[in-house]
């Protein structure tokens, strides 16, 4: 996630700028810039790396101005590199930008057959020109932005300057935040609060469709089509470190939070509703091969591993591929039967696992081709692979993984639909209907969110001083009971395993007793029955049990102690649902129990040792 800032006003902005960059550093990013306009052209200045590389810049040559923008980038396109940072200029304009515009490909063509100069790697790059474009033909900047943005889709919160219209920032908005700081004699455009919020607590928050023209006496709020809007001004009376959490308590709670948008980032661009598919550039393996794949292992540790065995039920489900899922760790331990005939595909939040790292190299050394799903551009795992799907999860600071686990499996579901589509073995209908699903699914886990959050807030009060806790699920579910015990064990430090629920009968059983709370996973999908005669034969072992069920399920109802419901989908879909209130679980255990919860004792964010 790209971090934004603007300042117009009558001060200095570069050191301004800065600050708010350096706010919004959470939001991760691997190059920064800055464009002021100093009066009579505008200067810009960038660097990769760290803001203290760029701030080196500017010490050796400062930029001086009173009208500016700045930006942190998440690399979504093109490498990582100085030409790849933004702002981007086009004429006299100069733009920043955070989000992913589906169309770039189309566009980006047309300009360059229109004789443009295109410099970089990037999409934002091509909002520039358009939007030069437009003011070639003698539009001011707002109504070329205007124009320029109806060519556009996708997701963009921009801020645009130019050369001829000094003391003006043009900002626009669509499915990526943006805010405004409305201050004395001066205004501000931010990414996120926290970037604002030391030269005023009065906010606006721009909503999808809207842009806005900044000087220094005046913020004018329109739609997109010109539409005057009477913005409602917020006074935010958050801490800076609460902002840096847009209010949440911890990064864990909000990244909970994220995952719907962590999944239409993930997706966008790629679902091909049109034709009920996923577009083949954006997987990275190509028809040819996606037909020559003989068997598929998913390598990955921890919470990784467990979006991999959800993906394995995918991928043989859908595709019709032999899949084995492997703990790097254990990967490595052996001398894995792998050839060019298999596809390894490592997943990583991080990128930067070591036994992740090591086994994708192992693979690559027996001739496999490696596909990595992975969150972070440019990282070690996704240098060393043949191809990347990446995650569009965003930095995510928590150390227990959440949003990144629902963004990996819906990225191997992509994966398998596409696969799948590819082999013959999943139906034009079917794999339209998955789509659909997949452009639904953001809704539904909104829902879930909001729908279950005080129930679950609940149960972690009456479930808080367990010591042992039980996590039962078939099927798909299996994965996500294994993850709701990792969760819970990782951040509350209370002994949470999960079981296979038809392992039970086979020496776990002997646990249960009144004292164990016994997590069962039963949605309305293929092992539902088996469930709950799981479910009855914990439940008769005194066990006190908290099923996970879909709405409706009267059955449950009379077994559980506690019945928390999610709505019922598609079973290709249950699995995004189910975990999240496990996620709360977790969370509101460990919050309850006053544990370190972003930063759990013992772990780290990134395991880069072996
Ligand atoms: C998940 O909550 C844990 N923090 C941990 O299991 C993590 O998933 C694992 O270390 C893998 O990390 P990666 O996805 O960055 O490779």
């Amino acid at each position: 996630m790209c971090g934004i800032v603007g300042y117009v006003g009558t001060k200095n902005c570069a050191p301004i700028l800065i600050d708010g960059l350096r706010r919004l550093e959470y939001r991760g990013y691997d190059s920064a810039g800055l464009a002021v306009y100093d009066g009579t052209r505008i200067n810009v200045t960038r660097a990769i790396g760290k803001l203290r590389n760029l701030e080196a810049a500017l010490a050796a040559a400062p930029l001086t101005g009173t009208t500016g923008i700045g930006h942190t980038r998440w690399a979504t396109h093109g490498r990582v590199s100085e030409a790849n940072a933004h702002p981007h200029v086009a004429g006299e304009i100069a733009v920043i930008h955070n989000g992913i515009i589906e169309n770039h490909l189309a566009l980006r063509a047309r300009l360059v057959k229109d004789g443009a100069k295109i410099l970089s790697d990037t999409d934002t790059e091509i909002i520039a020109h358009l939007i030069d474009a437009q003011c070639r033909k003698g539009l001011s900047l707002e109504d070329a932005v205007r124009a320029a943005l109806k060519e556009v889709e996708g997701a963009y919160a921009i801020a645009v300057i130019r050369k001829s219209e000094p003391q003006k920032i043009v900002v626009a908005k669509n499915a990526s935040p943006l805010v405004l700081g409305l201050g004395e004699g001066e205004n501000l455009c931010g990414s996120d609060i926290p970037a604002v919020l030391p030269y005023t607590r009065r906010v606006i928050i721009l909503e999808d469709g809207q842009m806005a023209v900044l000087t220094a006496d005046a913020v004018r709020v329109t739609t997109v089509d010109g539409t005057p809007v009477d913005a409602q001004v917020k006074t935010i009376d958050w801490s800076p470190a609460m902002a840096e959490k847009s209010g949440y308590k911890h990064f864990m709670l909000k990244e909970i939070h994220e995952q719907p948008r962590a999944i239409e980032d993930t997706v966008r661009g790629r679902l091909d509703r049109e034709n009920g598919d996923i577009v083949a550039e954006e997987i990275g393996l190509s028809p040819e091969l996606a037909t020559k794949i003989e068997r598929v292992y998913l390598v990955a540790c921890g919470t990784s591993s467990h979006a991999a065995m959800v993906g394995r039920y995918y991928l043989e489900r859908l595709a019709r591929i032999p899949t084995v899922v492997e703990l790097a760790s254990e990967f490595r331990s052996r001398d894995p039967v792998i050839g060019p005939g298999d596809l390894v595909v490592a997943i990583s939040q991080s990128g930067e696992t070591l036994d992740t790292l090591m086994a994708a190299k192992i693979a690559k050394e027996k001739g496999a081709k490696l596909l990595a799903i992975v969150n972070v551009m440019g990282s070690a795992i996704a240098r060393a692979s043949d191809a990347e799907l990446y995650t569009r999860a965003g930095p995510e600071i928590g150390v227990a993984s959440t949003k990144c686990f629902t963004a990996q499996m819906v990225a191997l579901l992509m994966l398998a639909v596409y696969l799948g589509r590819r082999r013959g073995t999943l139906p034009a209908a079917r794999a339209a209907e998955l789509v659909e699903g997949i452009a639904r699914l953001p809704q539904q886990m909104r829902d879930v969110l909001t729908g279950t959050r005080q129930l679950v807030l609940h149960l972690a009060r009456r479930y808080m001083d367990a010591r042992d806790v039980l996590f039962l699920g078939r099927g798909a579910s299996f994965p996500i009971a294994l993850e709701g015990a990792l969760k819970l064990k990782e951040i509350s430090y209370i002994h949470a395993e999960g079981y296979a629920a038809g392992e039970m009968k086979h020496g776990p059983i002997a646990l249960i007793d009144a004292n164990v709370p016994v997590v069962v996973l039963a949605p309305k999908d293929e092992h539902h029955d088996k469930s709950m005669s799981n479910l009855q034969e914990a439940k008769a072992r005194g066990g006190r049990i908290i099923a996970i069920a879909s709405e409706g399920d009267e059955d449950v109802h009379g077994l559980a102690e506690e019945v928390v419901e999610v709505p019922v989908v598609d079973p290709e879909f249950t699995p995004f649902l189910t975990v999240i209130p496990l996620q709360l679980f977790a969370y509101y255990v460990a919050d309850l129990k006053g544990t370190d919860v972003d930063q759990p004792r013992n772990l780290a964010k990134t395991v880069t040792v072996e």
